[in-house]
């Protein structure tokens, strides 16, 4: 059992919250909040138990200094304190002085947002690099380092696994909860286990699909997805979008697992990549010119009688462009159908995440996940660096006090 937020004394300790503010902003707003309003319960609790609380955050890609400008998380201090209903403090510093400064001088219960930790990564991509010096760094900034980002838990970077190789560490509520959500789901699934992948590629999905089609008792493809294996099967799909390379291991998968891999049967194509009326079509009837953009309404009727009988359902990625009013119907329907099922529902982030946001049935699900790259590096079977390197609750930590910088 990994060792929690609970595990420490907090009174008047220098605490270091990694938190996962990747959140979309347009025009220096912030569209979702999400990420956000989960981290608050972890936070929350460094306060009220007399922390000084400094919080982390990576936010986007930074590779040159003009990435800076748009990628500044002063938006997410502003939004923490209308959520906190206390004063946030931003510092608009990685490391440095300003920095220690702030630090120095907190007093129990005040919070701090520092600087996107990518802007570290300007100089030879210290941050995501996991650069072993900057990891020593900030440890020295603190007292407990507490691993809050589920979403970047996938990842090997300096403010997360870094920091926690240097200083007495634990998760947070927000990590807590996907583990507890997600890994039963995997390692001891309700059955029938259903799993819904969708999204444009197969490449991005190889290892996961190798992996639940073990796990699993059905897994229906839609999205772009689809038409690599229907292709594989032998189907001409058009101008759809079709990953080449990933044919033969459609082929692969569909010749040893006929009766798990659930293809469509008819498409919703169109001859464009635009939001105008499709045609629904049968899968043998689509003609070279034609796209497909959502899973058609056959394929609906019998992608809901696998979900009807199931007793935990993963889903990942749309079923169709359901950004375009007139190819939204597949992701609606199979997000209405999921949020019927009696049972365990786990939405693995990304795409799919945002679909059900946007549908009104995000409320309706057991879990939405807040990581999508992380949810699906579970998925594959893979451990995830930026929580294995948190110790157990019975290790010994003492070694980290020997290491200075
Ligand atoms: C995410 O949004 O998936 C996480 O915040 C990780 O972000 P990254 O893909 O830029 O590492």
């Amino acid at each position: 059992m990994k060792k929690t937020i609970k595990d420490f004394d907090l009174k008047g300790k220098r605490v270091i919250i990694r938190c996962d503010f990747n959140v979309p902003i347009k025009d220096g707003k912030i569209t979702d909040n999400t990420r956000i309003v989960e981290s608050l319960k972890t936070i929350k609790y460094a306060i009220t138990n007399g922390a000084k609380v400094i919080l982390m955050s990576h936010l986007g890609k930074v590779k040159e200094e003009s990435d800076k400008k748009n990628k500044s998380l002063k938006c997410v201090a502003l939004e923490l304190s209308k959520l906190l209903g206390q004063k946030v403090t931003f510092i608009n510093e990685t490391k440095g002085k300003k920095l220690e400064d702030a630090i120095s001088n907190m007093k129990e219960k005040e919070v701090i947002l520092m600087e996107n930790t990518r802007f570290e990564d300007i100089d030879g991509k210290k941050e995501s690099g996991n650069d072993p010096e900057l990891g020593v760094y900030w440890a020295s900034l603190c007292d407990i380092f507490i691993n809050d980002a589920f979403g970047t838990s996938h990842r090997s970077h300096a403010s997360n696994v870094g920091i926690a190789s240097n200083v007495e560490s634990g998760i947070g509520f927000l990590i807590q909860k996907e583990l507890d959500m997600l890994l039963p789901a995997i390692n001891k699934p309700d059955r029938p286990f259903t799993v819904i992948l969708g999204g444009a590629k197969v490449s991005d999905k190889i290892k996961v699909i190798e992996n639940l089609v073990e796990i699993a008792d059905y897994i229906l493809i839609g999205g772009g997805m689809c038409n690599t294996f229907l292709k594989a099967e032998g189907y001409n799909v058009g101008s759809s979008l079709v990953d080449n390379d990933n044919i033969d291991f459609c082929k692969r998968m569909l010749d040893k697992y006929p009766n798990k891999i659930i293809l469509p049967i008819d498409l919703v194509v169109n001859d464009e990549y635009k939001d105008t009326k499709g045609v629904n079509k049968l899968i043998n009837e689509i003609e070279d010119e034609e796209m497909s953009l959502d899973i058609g309404s056959k394929t609906i009727e019998l992608f809901k009688t696998y979900i009807a009988k199931s007793k935990q359902i993963i889903w990942n990625g749309p079923m169709g462009v359901f950004e375009f009013k007139n190819y939204e119907k597949g992701t609606k329907e199979i997000c209405d159908a999921v949020s019927s099922v009696k049972g365990k529902t786990i939405i693995g982030g990304g795409d799919s995440a945002s679909a059900a946001k946007k549908f009104g049935y995000d409320e309706k699900f057991t879990h939405i996940s807040t990581g999508g790259g992380a949810s699906l590096a579970l998925f594959e079977g893979v451990t995830l660096p930026a929580i294995d390197v948190i110790p157990n609750v019975e290790d010994d930590v003492t070694n980290f006090k020997k290491k200075t910088i």
